[in-house]
């Protein structure tokens, strides 16, 4: 069986049962992201207005940043129904002609993954989307015809982790795309400290900061990290997380200062020891290490980029000095051991 990674911004079942219960409701408890949330609430306010559906929304970023949560915000801000679904889900374009036609007006759909729609599927969407319509093809060869059905108008909120996956007839037809950024330190304070309140665990300010800045800008890797922290608090100590707990826990969980773990590790060691610290493409870092490569990529790689150990270039993947010195290795050329470059 596969390990559970702790750090990956993937669900887990059980994690996506105790997440959605400190997943905020309101906009006005939805910590970070300013610059999409101002935004949207300026749509939202005149969607309501207007009495009319919000205009569709794509969210785009790496996992675990809250796009899920924020579009259940909206459904909750407009006061409609919210319905969710993923691209893989829809396997057939009757499945999303189901979905759609089953929608009450003005209610939110979400599509997770929306860039891993099949073409077929996708197709639907356009008309969906533009006319509030589904064109139904019947019969086959000079026989058939088109059969066009209203839907109840409604807003798609798409999220992805690769907006450049999308095709550009999908793209286009989204009026709002936002950007998902990583979360500072001080906003992922806050969010710990809101579920350590509705877990009700006593947690001190050295813990927040340790955890905060252990959770690489992802708020659903700081809750799961304090969840596995009030285990071992209970376990091992009196229940209150304190700095001592805190740091033991996460040794335990072999989650270093900068909140990498052992795959984010072997990525930055591969590229040094075996490709002489890069440039070095994806596909040979995937093979080294045995990750599928989206997932470096979609994964790990962007808070390693963020971090400054790991820069992306053309020709490919770099080590950064940070990275060495974070691994205290030394740095290539840094302790002359690079003469012959220089002759
Ligand atoms: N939990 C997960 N993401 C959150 C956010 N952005 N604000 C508050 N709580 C959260």
């Amino acid at each position: 069986m596969e390990e559970e990674r702790i750090v990956s911004g993937e669900f887990t079942n059980f994690d996506e049962e105790i997440e959605k219960s400190l997943r905020p409701k309101r906009l006005n408890e939805y910590i970070g992201q300013k610059n999409v949330t101002d935004n949207l609430k300026v749509f939202i306010d005149a969607a309501l207005m207007r009495k009319e559906p919000l205009d569709h929304v794509l969210f785009y970023g790496p996992p675990g940043l809250g796009k899920t949560t924020l579009a259940g915000i909206i459904a909750s801000e407009l006061g409609v129904g919210f319905r969710v679904t993923s691209g893989p889900a829809i396997e057939r374009a009757g499945d999303l002609a189901a979905i759609l036609t089953n929608l009450s007006d003005g209610d939110v759909l979400f599509i997770d993954e929306i860039h891993r729609l099949h073409r077929s599927v996708e197709e639907i969407l356009y008309s969906a989307m533009e006319d509030f319509a589904l064109d139904i093809i019947i019969g086959k060869g000079p026989s058939a015809r088109t059969l066009r059905v209203d839907l109840n108008k409604f807003t798609l909120i798409g999220a992805t982790t690769r907006a450049g996956s999308l095709t550009a007839p999908l793209r286009d037809r989204f009026g709002v795309i936002s950007k998902f950024e990583m979360y500072t330190k001080d906003e992922l304070k806050q969010i710990i400290e809101r579920s350590a309140r509705l877990m009700q665990v006593d947690i001190d300010e050295e813990s927040l900061d340790e955890l905060a800045l252990r959770s690489r800008g992802t708020p659903r890797i700081a809750n799961r990290l304090l969840r596995r922290i009030r285990d071992f608090s209970q376990v091992k100590g009196d229940g209150r997380i304190n700095k001592e707990i805190t740091q033991t826990s996460l040794d335990a969980l072999r989650i270093d200062k900068l909140g990498l773990e052992n795959l984010d590790r072997e990525i930055l060691l591969t590229i040094m020891t075996k490709f002489k610290g890069g440039p070095v493409g994806i596909d040979a870092i995937s093979a080294a290490v045995g990750e599928e490569r989206v997932t470096i990529e979609d994964v790990y790689e962007p808070y390693l980029i963020q971090a400054g150990l790991l820069h992306r270039t053309q020709k490919g993947r770099i080590a950064s000095d940070l990275a060495y010195h974070h691994l205290g290795l030394s740095v290539p050329g840094e302790n002359g051991d690079q003469i012959s470059m220089i002759k």
